[in-house]
């Protein structure tokens, strides 16, 4: 099996991270929520997980729906979207710019514990 280096874990930057392994950012829905309902429209979300896409709704005046087969994530939704309702929830503000990383932060360098011969993916071997 070939290794791979160890990569940053985007979910490690999330602001709200819950339990949740493969939670998205609210704001990443924030957008799709405002181009593509109105107000008061109802955002389905079919595999709802900890409810980033319902929070991203309801902080835009829309309704949530949602269904999630781990009881777990159920209850953690609900407080977050309960949170999202009364104002308590972070996130990254939309329209935030992007943070670009300069050349000696963490998130540009090459893990140490990278092995001779390791694959590297084009796009990064460039950057070496
Ligand atoms: C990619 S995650 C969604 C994460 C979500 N976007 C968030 O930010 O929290 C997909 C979710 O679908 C749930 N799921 C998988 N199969 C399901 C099913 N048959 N019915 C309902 N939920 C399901 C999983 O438990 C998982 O939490």
């Amino acid at each position: 099996m070939q290794n791979y280096p160890a990569q940053p874990d985007p979910e490690a930057f999330l602001i709200e991270k819950t339990i949740h392994p493969c939670q998205f950012p609210i704001e990443l829905v924030e957008p799709l929520v405002l181009a593509l309902t109105n107000p008061n429209d109802l955002v389905v979300d079919p595999y709802i997980g900890v409810a980033s896409a319902a929070c991203a709704a309801v902080l835009h005046n829309r309704r949530a729906v949602g269904a999630e087969i781990m009881p777990e994530y159920v209850s953690i939704a609900r407080a977050r979207v309960k949170r999202a309702i009364e104002g308590g929830i972070q996130r990254r503000p939309l329209g935030r710019p992007i943070y670009q990383p300069g050349p000696k932060d963490k998130v540009a360098q090459l893990p140490l514990n990278r092995l001779p011969g390791e694959h590297i993916h084009p796009a990064v071997a460039s950057l070496v």
